[in-house]
């Protein structure tokens, strides 16, 4: 979580108030309790930090503006976790002297022994957070007479837990020293002009597409124009790295003319399964490989990561013939302890691969028996990608907003790559059926174009007529139980509705029993094997008085005819199609979300009390 942003720049026609004040914005997805920014000026450092969002803050106390002489700012957004949401626990952090100031992403676990002992030397803490005592222990070693740089790599070495770092000191005012371990850090590069850190690319995209990817247990040194990294694990040495250039520019990055980010990324859906489309038939046949030789699978992750895995397991298994056992990643060790087996293969789902939880479900497994990481994120280099055998980037681009949305689709969109790898390996149907599961996955895009074409004031009407409803349900059979669990996270992340994702079958024995006259209960209801089935679930609640909205494929006939109303996904009504239709019929409930959002004047960005990123347990 939190966001870290800095600048050190030779450049004297930027203002490096300004920079970091823009670049902190774009990492505000990351946290948005409070911020705080420090640029260095003649041996002084000027701050200005604040509790709430950064246009409010900056309303009060204009973030932006600081000695127009300044040529190194570091700016910091923050999502607490040690302390709550205050002027005095955003960050910089200073030591005692106001000579040292650090940003911080990630947590200090052992922050509170390291505080007392501290306090026992005389030092001074003005905040609750686990990050101060990183300005404090780097003052202690100067103190002892360690050069700035030496003094942040003992620091380090006194704290465990996981940190990006970037720090400033004012008697090296030309410099800025970063360190990562578990917290993601990039290093942007103009050469011979300015050098940028950021916890993500979007923040320096405007100004460099060159960068650094800073791996664990490494430590920059940030001078205007150049960097040099060394490793922390064999003996601090001076290494050299390979420099990247990012493909995508920074109008993937920002809006893009759409009012709000998460609407920007649903229309984004269509170009960006097209890309992940491309993932190599090699690194597919890898996957499939490494699951047709595996003696158990499991599929694990978190949040909406966690639905696509729900959806991937049940497209994954048709053509593989056996179990996948889901597990939520939090849940992985504590469930698995005394049954994980060598020769498991184990699929890690993460759109940041940065959650903890997920980072530490495989490491555990991978400690403890011979198992294979089949990661899917959407991040280049992200930590997770570290502890997996072999990788698949969704490669939907950068998503911003809170709330998942292309990167659902795009993970679901790999696993069902996997599967069609799955079964042209397995020989399991015949070559004319792989053709047309491949047809149907190729026509994806263009079913998701036409209907966010065709439907958005259907949409808006559906979030009209259900204003007024604080619950309802989201029901469904089979493969879709993952779509209606998902639909139902989108509405009480960004509507704060209470909306159950549930089985319709299930939702009799309990659920039903809330349904009165006009509840209102959404049917995601593809034309596959539940059907029939489903039919009968809808005439159930349709006796007990609900109002049934369903969501169907344009053919459809018998849902319709139970419904007062329908939202007609144009896809056909064959069983190519209904294998993926968790892809198709997402983006209609994702957008009766951000619907519902903004009818009831909330920012679809920022849900409340939700991070982009969750980097703690
Ligand atoms: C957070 C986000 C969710 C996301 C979940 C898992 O809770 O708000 O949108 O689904 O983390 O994130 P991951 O990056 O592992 O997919």
């Amino acid at each position: 979580m939190c966001g870290i942003f800095g600048i050190v720049t030779k450049n004297q026609e930027i203002s490096v108030g300004k920079v970091v004040f823009e670049g902190i914005k774009r990492l505000e997805y990351r946290g948005y309790d409070s911020c705080g920014i420090v640029s260095l000026y003649n041996s002084k450092l000027f701050i200005k930090k604040e509790a709430g969002k950064i246009d409010e803050i900056h309303k009060k106390i204009k973030l932006d503006e600081f000695p127009s002489g300044s040529r190194l700012a570091l700016a910091h957004t923050r999502w607490a976790t040690h302390g709550a949401p205050t002027k005095q626990n955003s960050h910089p952090h200073l030591d005692c002297f106001d000579k040292i100031a650090v940003v911080h992403n990630g947590i200090i676990e052992n922050f509170l022994e390291l505080r007392n002992e501290l306090t026992s030397l005389g030092h001074t803490f003005k905040s609750e957070t686990d990050s101060e005592v990183i300005p404090h222990l780097i003052e202690d070693f100067m103190k002892k007479g360690n050069s700035f740089k030496d003094a942040i790599i003992n620091a380090l070495k006194k704290c465990k837990g996981a940190y990006a770092i970037a720090v400033c000191q004012i008697d090296n005012p030309d410099l800025i020293i970063v360190a990562r371990k578990e917290s993601p850090l990039i290093i942007g590069i103009e050469e011979g002009k300015t050098t940028y850190c950021s916890s993500d690319i979007p923040a320096f995209l405007p100004y460099t597409r060159k960068c650094y990817i800073m791996e664990d247990d490494e430590l920059a040194v940030l001078k205007a124009g150049e960097v040099q990294f060394f490793d922390l694990k064999s003996d601090n040495k001076l290494i050299r790295k390979e420099m990247q250039t990012i493909e995508w520019n920074i109008d993937a990055a920002e809006k893009g003319g759409y009012d709000h980010f998460m609407l920007k990324e649903i229309y984004e859906e269509p170009d960006a399964l097209r890309f992940t489309m491309k993932i190599s038939d090699q690194l597919l046949t890898k996957f499939a490989n490494a699951l047709i030789s595996a003696d158990s699978i499991y599929i694990t992750a978190a949040g909406t990561s966690y639905h696509s895995a729900l959806a991937g397991k049940f497209i994954i298994s048709k053509f593989l013939g056996k179990h996948i056992q889901d597990m939520e990643c939090s849940e992985f060790e504590t469930q698995l302890k005394c049954s994980l087996q060598d020769n498991s293969v184990i699929i890690a789902i993460s759109q940041s691969g940065e959650t903890i939880d997920t980072i530490e479900a495989i490491r555990w497994a991978k400690k403890t028996k011979s198992v294979k990481i089949l990661t899917i994120t959407n991040v280049v280099g992200s930590s997770i990608t570290r502890y997996s055998d072999h990788v698949i980037v969704t490669n939907a681009g950068p998503e911003i907003g809170v709330a998942a949305t292309k990167t659902y689709s795009t993970q679901v969109l790999a696993l069902a790559l996997i599967a069609v790898s799955i079964a042209k390996t397995r020989k399991i149907i015949s070559n004319e059926e792989i053709v047309k599961y491949q047809d149907a996955l190729a026509g994806i895009p263009n079913i998701i174009e036409q209907f966010l074409e065709k439907n958005v004031d259907l949409i808006k009407y559906i979030v009209n007529n259900l204003e007024k409803n604080m619950n309802y349900f989201f029901l469904a059979r089979g493969i879709s139980i993952a779509t209606a669990k998902e639909g139902g996270l989108k509405l009480k992340e960004v509507a704060c509705r209470f909306i159950e994702g549930y089985s319709a079958a299930s939702a009799k024995h309990g659920p039903i029993s809330l349904v009165r006259e006009g509840f209102p209960i959404i049917f995601i209801a593809p034309p596959d094997e539940t059907y029939n089935r489903l039919v009968g679930n809808v005439m159930e609640f349709k006796a007990r008085g609900g109002r049934i909205i369903s969501v169907v494929v344009e053919s459809d006939v018998k849902i319709t005819k139970l419904s007062d109303i329908t939202i007609r996904i144009p896809q056909p009504a064959d069983k190519f199609h209904n294998l993926f239709s968790p892809i198709t019929f997402m983006p209609a409930l994702q957008l009766l979300a951000y619907y519902a959002a903004l009818a009831h004047d909330l920012d679809p960005d920022k849900p409340l009390n939700l991070s982009k990123t969750v980097t703690v347990h």
